[in-house]
């Protein structure tokens, strides 16, 4: 079981807190890093808390929630050593695991359906890195300032 930080804005505040129950229900340890109302806020603020608790490991993976899973993306992936993909579906999720050694799992909630949103979660979770041909390419994104 992995220690997992979550963090949305009010676009995605339901679909985090569904999930987080659904991750806490499976025995997983969850930082629920906020936001934790509907009020309107700014993902910037949350995406790069998440994204700042996996890079200095204080969580293993980051779970991240806006309207379109696009903007939290965009945070997370300026702090250095984070991966974090925007996610649609459970082939999404398993490959950005296995090829690109993702660290963050982005979800739109107005784009994605909870159920779907649960598995691609798991799927994500459950997936491993497979290394071989594509470390060196991981390894060259890290390279990239
Ligand atoms: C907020 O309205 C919305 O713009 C935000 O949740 C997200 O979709 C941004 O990418």
């Amino acid at each position: 079981m992995a220690t997992i930080a979550a963090g949305c804005d009010h676009g995605g505040f339901s679909l985090k807190t569904l999930l987080i129950e659904h991750l806490t229900e499976s025995g997983h340890d969850v930082l629920d890093l906020g936001t934790y109302t509907n009020e309107r806020v700014d993902y910037p603020d949350f995406a790069e808390t998440v994204a700042k608790s996996v890079a200095s490991g204080e969580a293993s993976f980051g779970l991240l929630v806006c309207g379109s899973g696009i903007g939290v993306c965009m945070v997370a992936n300026k702090i250095a050593g984070i991966r974090a993909a925007t996610i649609h579906d459970v082939t999404s999720a398993h490959l950005s695991r296995e090829h690109n050694d993702a660290n963050i799992i982005c979800l739109g909630e107005r784009l994605i359906g909870p159920e779907v949103a649960k598995e691609a979660l798991d799927i994500f979770l459950e997936s491993e890195f497979q290394e071989g041909r594509h470390l060196q390419r991981v390894e060259k994104i890290n390279k990239i300032l």
